[in-house]
């Protein structure tokens, strides 16, 4: 749990570290990958929240760059994690979660499909049209490109360090709109539930 309602906040996360991580081999996390929709109670330490938005679109090589590519690099898609205390935006730049509102939004992720709300923190993908340039059909097709690099990352992460999630378009995309106030140019567009294998 990274905090209570009571002191909600923005938070610093520490510096993604992958030093002592047991991680599979790339083709071993490939051939094992797949949806889990079952999680145990345990939730996510900052460090493994630290990691797993690094792993989802975190900075690269430089500051110009993110560990999921982008269509010409325009970085429109902006990582929400939703957990039981807050949601928070996932600011690359700064390793940061910026508090966008108190409380347990998880329902919203969820959609109707319960299971989710079990899941510790669930990533919400949200195309920005802004930040892309153009809101046309092509900006569209490229945004849920993007977004879904975004998501087999999470997907391939999680397998890989023991983590398990399941990439989903479910969602009440209109109740996550008006909880993060988002604009006409900013779409939830994906979503990854992640936490524990069940024991
Ligand atoms: C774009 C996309 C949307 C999906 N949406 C949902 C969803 O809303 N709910 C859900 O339970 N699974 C969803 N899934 C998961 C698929 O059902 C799952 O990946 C597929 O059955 C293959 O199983 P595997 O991931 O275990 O290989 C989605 C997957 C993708 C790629």
């Amino acid at each position: 749990m990274l905090m209570n309602t009571a002191c909600a906040q923005d938070i610093t996360l520490p510096t993604p570290c992958m030093a002592g991580e047991k991680s599979l081999s790339m083709t071993e996390t490939l051939a094992k990958r797949h949806s889990v929709r079952d999680y145990s109670t345990r939730t996510l330490n900052s460090q493994e929240i630290s990691n797993l938005c690094w792993a989802a679109c975190g900075v690269s090589r430089d500051n110009e760059h993110r560990t999921a590519p982008t269509a010409m690099n325009r970085k429109e898609i902006r990582l929400f994690v939703f957990t039981a205390d807050g949601t928070y935006e996932y600011i690359a730049e700064k390793n940061l979660l910026q508090l966008k509102a108190t409380g347990d939004h998880r329902p919203l992720v969820a959609g109707g499909q319960n299971f989710v709300k079990s899941a510790p923190l669930s990533l919400v993908m949200v195309i920005d049209f802004e930040k892309f340039g153009a809101q046309d059909q092509r900006a569209m097709m490229m945004g849920c490109v993007d977004a879904g690099n975004v998501s087999e990352n999470v997907n391939l992460y999680c397998q890989s360090v023991g983590m398990v999630t399941v990439p989903r378009a479910t969602m009440d995309i209109n109740g996550i709109r008006q909880l993060l106030r988002l604009s006409d140019k900013q779409l939830p567009i994906m979503n990854n539930p992640v936490g524990f294998p069940k024991e």
